[in-house]
């Protein structure tokens, strides 16, 4: 399964052809377009025509590409499925599924999906799937969402949702009053558990006062701490904010790659596992830190600064 950049996940409703098509020029990793919450029940039906004409027209490259649809057992699930994958299966990354609540509605996408592969000649298995855990029966069954398929990408949090169905005193997506800490610390730390339990990458979800950039940052940088992927952006002001954070800085990624030249060097010219790198001591665990660092500055397209590459070129040599 490929390893998507996805820092920033733009949603956009796939009512609005206009909107699809700035999104296709956003600075945003991934964008989703919307059947579900940000598309009004009489648009839904229509909004399926809208979005694979969408797909199929803008030029999407260097994005991934996902369709959020409708919850499994709704209305207009399987339609969405049906519609959206038989117009634009080939040029169509991942399918979005919100308020999964156990394994089998995960199991029903997959095997929809498998059918409609089969029956349109696509790659078997081509299209991922991302999980959207957003209310308590979702978090209570994580675990069983997170390894329900391997077309499982990413698992990612629906704090509105969420904050609704737990009856949180919340107008939007914040911490309730007089909570001392972070009301979403739990659930950000579970989803990650259950995410890296699985291999795969998880996501958080809006931040819905769309001004308010010094909120997104600091909610965005929660997630970042507990290894986040990346997270929801709703408006272009909030994409650039979201990189950032999800980007590993320029002085970790170059002590990253200090760390794995001189572990490098310690383990297979002096063939010892522990060595001291200034005032640290780095091992086999710091090397698997340092690499994750790295694989993440890479990705987002850093590279080492001068100085580094000579100690990389000196390492090498
Ligand atoms: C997103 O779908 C949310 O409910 O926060
Ligand atoms: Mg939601």
């Amino acid at each position: 399964m490929p390893t998507r950049l996805r820092r920033s996940v733009l949603a956009c409703p796939g009512s609005n052809p206009r909107m699809m098509e700035k999104a296709a020029g956003a600075a945003a990793d991934e964008v989703f377009l919307d059947l579900e919450d940000a598309c009004a029940p009489m648009e839904k039906p229509g909004a399926r025509s809208k979005i694979v004409e969408a797909l199929r027209t803008h030029d999407w490259r260097g994005k991934v590409r996902v369709v959020r649809i409708n919850q499994v057992g709704s209305q207009f699930a399987l339609d969405d499925l049906r519609e959206v994958v038989t117009g634009a299966g080939d040029v169509l990354d991942c399918i979005m599924v919100p308020k999964v609540q156990n394994a089998g509605d995960i199991a029903f996408v997959d095997r929809a999906l498998g059918s409609l592969e089969q029956s349109l000649g696509l790659a078997s298995g081509g299209i991922g799937i991302e999980a959207q855990v957003e209310d308590a029966l979702g978090l209570m069954n994580a675990e069983e969402i997170a390894f329900a398929s391997k077309r499982i990408e990413t698992i990612t949090y629906g704090p509105a949702d969420f904050s609704a169905g737990m009856q949180f005193p919340n107008l939007t997506v914040a911490n309730s009053y007089n909570y001392p800490g972070d009301i979403f610390h739990y659930v950000l730390f579970k989803l990650a558990v259950a995410a890296r339990a699985a291999g795969i990458q998880v996501v958080d979800g809006p931040y819905l006062l769309i001004r308010d950039i010094e909120g997104f940052r600091a909610a965005a940088g929660r997630a970042a701490a507990l290894g986040y992927d990346g997270k929801w952006v709703l408006h272009p002001g909030q994409i650039e904010p979201c990189n950032e954070v999800f980007t590993p800085s320029q002085a970790d990624f170059d002590r990253s790659v200090e760390i794995l030249d001189a572990y490098r060097h310690a383990t297979e010219v002096e063939r010892r596992g522990a060595v001291m790198l200034g005032d640290e001591m780095i091992d086999e665990a710091s090397r698997k830190m340092a690499t994750q660092f790295e694989l993440r500055g890479r990705a987002a397209g850093l590279t080492p600064s001068p100085r580094q590459q000579t100690v990389e070129a000196g390492a090498a040599g």
